[in-house]
């Protein structure tokens, strides 16, 4: 037995993924890679150069000539797309309305995976996403799909939102939450679905110190059976 695994997170928007991923990431001196702040970098990029996000060919060839980087700092993880910092500017509400379109390009999908694969190789690892644990690494040891009501996810964005000081309305974002959703769920190519052997927990009523106790438990279980 490796005395390492890959833990796959992946569920809707607002479910908690990150939060607790990178966590369990720091209880287990584990490496963090968030999938979906790479289709955000990619997203602000075409926004910036004004393509047509639903043209395959073009995103593509922007992604491939494209360096995305996830740096660890003290406390958070850096986003450096082409090297500039953009851990701010890929949280907008303009790159967050807009990134399913481009994350539901195939070709798209295909380089992001096998970067993200590549990441992940001869390391423990924790990866949040959406096809984390169908696609991406399907072979992790311990998969977890995080769920909770629309509700929750938007009261839980609304009050991110409050303290870092950003106006936002809770009807709203359980507008772009249910849109999103549907669009990552809907997609043909590797959609936003529980793989058949991950652990489905439902966060609605859970605090982030019970979700990530109960993910290191599915750990220890793990490494004791
Ligand atoms: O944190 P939040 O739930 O708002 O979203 P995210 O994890 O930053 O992902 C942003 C978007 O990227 C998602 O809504 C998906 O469209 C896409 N994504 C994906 O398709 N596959 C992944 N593995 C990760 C993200
Ligand atoms: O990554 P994802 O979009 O799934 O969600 P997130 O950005 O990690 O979490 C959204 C918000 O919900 C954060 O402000 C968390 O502090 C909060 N939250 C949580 O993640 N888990 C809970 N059980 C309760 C609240």
């Amino acid at each position: 037995m490796k005395d390492y695994i890959a833990i796959a997170i992946d569920g809707p928007a607002a479910a908690g993924k990150s939060t607790v991923a990178k966590i369990v990431a720091e209880t287990l001196s584990y490496v963090y890679i968030d999938t979906g702040a790479m289709y955000r970098a990619i997203t602000l990029k075409a926004l910036q150069q004004d393509l047509d996000l639903n043209d395959e060919a073009a995103i593509l060839e922007l992604l491939l000539h494209t360096k995305i980087e996830l740096n660890k700092q003290e406390k958070s993880q850096i986003v450096l797309l082409d090297n500039e910092d953009v851990t701010n500017d890929i949280r907008t509400s303009e790159v967050t309305n807009n990134v399913s379109y481009v994350a539901k390009l195939p070709k798209v999908r295909k380089e992001m995976v096998e970067r993200q694969q590549a990441l992940a190789d001869n390391r423990g690892v924790v990866m949040d996403g959406r096809d984390i644990g169908t696609h991406v690494l399907p072979k992790a040891e311990v998969k977890i799909f995080l769920v909770a009501s629309v509700d929750e996810r938007a009261k839980r964005r609304h009050e991110e939102n409050l303290k870092r000081g950003i106006e936002s309305s809770l009807e709203e974002l359980t507008r772009e939450i249910e849109n999103r959703d549907f669009i990552d769920s809907k997609r043909e190519t590797s959609p936003l679905i529980k793989a058949d052997d991950a652990i489905e927990l439902d966060t609605t009523s859970l605090s982030i110190d019970q979700v990530v106790q109960e993910i290191l438990n599915e750990v220890n279980r793990y490494f004791n059976q």
